[in-house]
């Protein structure tokens, strides 16, 4: 087991399946650039072992992710450099040569909704609600999404959640084939795990092959996270976005 980014990132190895944990609690798994390189180099690191043959996500009880820290966000708003952790964690994402599986509980917001766009399976519970108020926060939809939500939901329901930031529950986003399946939070990462040694003992050549053909154009995908970037940087730093980050650090409880 390997404990990364102060603790915020744990790193297990099962047999074939490596975990990736989103593990900060207290800030509900709002995801810190030392958190989005420890999971890239993670990611990378297991796709280049030939005894990993899936990746897994978790959070913590209750929270898969509240996006990305907005404080981070905020230093940028105010003339810091561009969070260059946040992309190569994204096109790292993309890219992975592996399966990709992830449960989540409760919490799901921004990257923690869409970095699921990119998994073969993801199992969510009862009490999750998938959300994405980029356009809320002045910004504008990141990993890929403004492709593969509505290639995936149509133009309609992909605008009423990146555009509307409408929440999707996880029974919506199962009927919208968003994700693979709902199942009660205490059998949530048995019936992840389970289903990643399923992956790890196929084939892995023809699993790799069969996953390929499935997927969107790989180039799209990393085009279109590309050409979202340029966007988002450049709306971080816009008096919309700024506003939005304001309101929420100052919000009283
Ligand atoms: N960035 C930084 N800190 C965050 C955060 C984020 N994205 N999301 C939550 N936190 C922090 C809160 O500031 C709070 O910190 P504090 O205890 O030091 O004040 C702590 O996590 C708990 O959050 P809280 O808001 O009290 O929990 P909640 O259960 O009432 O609400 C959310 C959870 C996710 C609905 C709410 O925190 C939220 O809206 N967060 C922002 C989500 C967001 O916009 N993400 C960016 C998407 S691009």
């Amino acid at each position: 087991m390997a404990s990364l980014a102060n603790g915020h990132i744990i790193i297990e190895r099962r047999r074939a399946v490596q975990t990736i944990r989103m593990n900060r609690p207290d800030k509900k798994n709002a995801i810190t650039r030392a958190m989005y390189a420890a999971m890239a180099a993670a990611l990378q690191s297991g796709d280049a072992d030939p005894e990993i043959r899936a990746h897994v996500f978790f959070g913590v009880p209750g929270a898969f992710s509240a996006g990305n820290d907005l404080a981070d966000f905020m230093a940028v708003a105010m003339g810091g450099d561009g969070g260059q952790e946040v992309w190569d964690f994204l096109l790292a994402l993309a890219q992975s040569e592996k399966p990709l599986l992830s449960g989540v509980d409760g919490i799901a917001v921004g990257i923690g909704t869409t970095l699921n766009l990119h998994c073969d399976l993801t199992f969510a519970t009862p009490r999750t609600v998938f959300k994405t108020p980029f356009v809320d926060l002045g910004l504008v939809p990141e990993a890929g999404s403004s492709l593969l939500v509505p290639a995936v939901l149509g133009r309609q329901q992909a605008f009423a959640m990146l555009g509307l930031g409408k929440g999707f529950s996880a029974e919506q986003a199962k009927a919208a084939g968003l994700i693979y399946d709902v199942v009660p939070e205490d059998t949530l990462e048995a019936a992840v795990l389970t289903a990643a040694e399923a992956v790890a003992a196929k084939p892995p050549q023809a699993l790799k092959i069969a996953r390929d053909l499935m997927r969107a154009p790989r180039e799209a995908v990393v085009a279109r996270i590309r050409e979202e970037g340029e966007h988002f940087r450049e709306r971080l730093k816009s008096d919309e976005a700024k506003q939005a980050f304001v309101a929420f650090m100052s919000r009283k409880k």
